[in-house]
């Protein structure tokens, strides 16, 4: 099957894990310790139903959203992934140009194997930046003036890493930068010729943005990389620091807890995004859905609440919208799609949830986002 005739999000996760190694794929797909967290990000939407009004003239239809100042063709962007290229070389590319195409954002990662200047150009006026704010406040407030200088008018600060998350697929395949895969880790490798030899050509995934300030460039470890990305000393002072600095939006991204959302709105946030890192980080915790009322509570219409974690259907997208959510971001979604086809398989991914979303607005009975709300919802036990 190509990207072109996959029908679903899960088709391309499909493809995906025939066509790149295991070690990449679970690097993707996996979420931390039990993965119960990633399978609870499914089941808490799986648990709000859409209620359909009927005998309703539907025929015409528009999932446009405006947010911070200009509007985008749906309502869900693409969410920063770090190390995307050990998905498929050139990843953080692939996603950024299809996400212009779709006239979505794209969130770049500090992380990222592609600089952010390269990506700005790539993919103007889509997007925005990803702050990991680590120890060293020199290397941050150089980050911020980047990309500042680069252009993006959104600053996403990612706050959810005070320690990194347990991935035990990752720990069990040894996965390292530069790559040093186990035995049989790299058996699996081998068969995947094509994966193989467009890695081999674009050489070990490096991260670009941070690449400048490591000393050692190319002996750059996975742990060390992360060791200056996430510090466990970034505290609400030192978001101050940050929101000081930039003068465009400032978006937190990876709260949970109703105070700390009314929190960051306080200290000059203009946005939140309601994270569970995609079930990566801390296994025990809460799906990002299921604190939304709370969080719309907290705020009190001040600033917007955006979501990701779990997407993988368009109905998923208006549950969000309906309980309240300004915007949605989805990862894993369009790199399934990157891993099974490249851009092609991005932009499938994009079309994927942008017809499921027209279809189940029709088919609830609403012809525009706005009508969406939560007299929309009947939650199951
Ligand atoms: C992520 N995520 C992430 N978030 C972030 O702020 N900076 C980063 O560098 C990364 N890196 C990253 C890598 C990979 C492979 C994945 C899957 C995720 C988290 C991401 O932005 C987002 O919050 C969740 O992944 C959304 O959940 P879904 O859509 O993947 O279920």
């Amino acid at each position: 099957m190509s990207v072109a005739r996959a029908a679903s999000i899960d088709d391309l996760r499909r493809l995906a894990r025939r066509r790149v190694p295991r070690v990449a794929f679970d690097y993707m797909d996996g979420g931390a310790e039990s993965e119960n967290g990633l399978g609870r990000n499914r089941a808490a939407f799986e648990r709000l139903r859409l209620v359909p009004r009927y005998l309703v003239d539907v025929s015409v239809r528009d999932i446009s959203r405006e947010l911070f100042g200009r509007r985008w063709a749906m309502p869900v962007g693409v969410a920063p992934t770090g190390l995307a290229s050990l998905v498929w070389p050139g990843a953080d590319f692939m996603l950024a140009r299809a996400a212009a195409a779709a006239d979505v954002p794209y969130i770049l990662s500090t992380a990222a194997t592609a600089s952010l200047e390269d990506v700005a150009r790539a993919a103007p006026n889509h997007g925005w930046f990803q702050l990991y704010a680590g120890r060293d406040e020199a290397i941050v407030d150089d980050l911020v003036r980047r990309a500042g200088a680069a252009g993006f008018p959104v600053l996403v600060v990612t706050v959810d890493i005070p320690v990194p998350g347990k991935r035990d697929r990752d720990l069990r395949n040894g996965l390292t930068l530069p790559l040093r895969p186990r035995a049989e880790v790299l058996l699996d490798v081998l068969r995947r010729p094509a994966w193989l030899l467009a890695s081999a050509r674009a050489g070990s995934p490096r991260f670009r943005n941070i690449e400048p300030y490591v000393q050692a460039k190319r002996a750059t470890s996975l742990a060390e990389a992360m060791a200056l990305q996430t510090a466990g000393n970034f505290g609400w002072d030192r978001l101050a620091r940050v929101r000081a600095a930039w003068r465009g939006k400032m978006v937190v991204k990876g709260l949970m807890a109703p105070d700390d959302v009314r929190r960051a709105a306080d200290e000059g946030a203009d946005g939140v995004i309601l994270s569970n890192h995609g079930g990566r980080q801390l296994d025990a915790g809460p799906a990002p859905i299921e604190l939304l009322p709370a969080a719309l509570e907290a705020v009190q219409g001040r600033i917007p609440i955006m979501l990701d974690s779990g997407i993988r259907r368009g109905g998923d997208v208006l549950r969000a919208l309906a309980l309240g959510a300004a915007f949605c971001f989805v990862a894993r979604a369009t790199l399934y799609g990157v891993a099974a086809g490249g851009e092609a398989g991005a932009a499938r991914a994009l079309a994927i949830l942008r017809d499921e979303m027209d279809r189940t607005l029709g088919q609830i009975g609403c012809c525009t986002l706005g009508e969406l709300g939560p007299d929309r919802i009947w939650t199951a036990d």
